[in-house]
């Protein structure tokens, strides 16, 4: 089981977007996929599930050390769902940011209806604390989304830190899986091109080649509970989320090569 946590503690990169199309184009070629929406929000849980009486299974109960039941939503994927009640989780003592792992764990050793999973796919919220940091502790992988906009760069390095920092002290098998540039409209070339440049020339190969355009039917099809690869399956958009899950399995095989 290999996690990958989907963090930026900036609002409005992508996170819940690439989870979402990520999740759903590994289940298509053919992985047990498990879905996490580890955000109060809920969005990721909205994108899947039009009906909120369908959200029986909540990451809050890994939190409060209960076996997770992962919810079926279609072929090889299920989702832990989230709402509002997950932002309790803040209040908690510091130990609880170990709780999301424990119940990963758990929940490859206990009977469930669900299979053993391929990918774990975490969406973050844009905030440090708690859940950021219980995230940090159940993944293997962190995926970064920025967006072309001022200040972009601003909290990346802030985040870099939080990673090596939970790599330093609780998680000494994480490691950053790369940034990856989203909602790239060629509208503000020059801030595009900057942004591209200076994050190349910062953190060379750890930016993915995959950048993702900004499209409409980005926006749209989480409406229609749809990933973009079958809401407009001929698009550039779903041609970008494929080669954004193409480079993040080969950077994952060459990672696990190595070591
Ligand atoms: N490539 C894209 N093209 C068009 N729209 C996009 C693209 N990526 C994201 N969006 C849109 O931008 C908005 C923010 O995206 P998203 O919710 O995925 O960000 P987030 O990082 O999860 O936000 P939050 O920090 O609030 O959780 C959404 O309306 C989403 O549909
Ligand atoms: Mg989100």
């Amino acid at each position: 089981m290999i996690t990958i946590a989907i963090a930026n503690q900036k609002g409005g990169v992508g996170k819940t977007t690439i989870a979402f199309n990520l999740a759903q184009i590994l289940a298509t070629k053919g992985f047990q996929v498990l879905a996490v929406d580890n955000d109060p929000q809920g969005n990721l849980t909205s994108s899947f599930l039009e009906d909120p009486a369908l959200r029986k299974s909540n990451v809050l109960d890994a939190y409060s050390l209960k076996i997770l039941k992962p919810a079926s939503i279609s072929k090889n994927l299920y989702l832990v769902g989230a709402d509002i009640g997950l932002s309790t989780v803040a209040e908690r003592d510091f130990q609880v940011i170990f709780n999301l792992k424990e119940a990963l764990d758990g929940m490859k050793n206990a009977l469930t209806t669900s299979p053993a999973f391929d990918y774990v796919i975490i969406d973050g919220l844009p905030s440090f604390g708690h859940l950021h940091l219980a995230a940090l502790a159940a993944a293997d992988y962190v995926l970064i989304p920025v967006k072309p906009a001022p200040y972009a760069l601003a909290g990346l390095k802030d985040l870099l830190t939080t990673v090596d920092k939970a790599k330093k002290y609780f998680n000494p098998g994480l490691s950053v899986l790369g940034i990856v540039i989203n909602q790239v409209d060629g509208r503000s070339l020059v801030m595009e091109r900057e942004m591209d440049g200076t994050l190349r020339k910062r953190y060379g190969k750890l930016v993915l080649r995959t950048r993702i355009r900004k499209r409409v039917s980005i926006e749209e099809s989480p409406a229609f509970q749809k990933a973009v690869a079958a809401y407009a399956p001929n698009s550039a958009a779903a041609e970008d989320f494929k080669s954004l899950a193409k480079e993040v399995l080969r950077r994952i095989k060459n990672e696990q090569d190595e070591s």
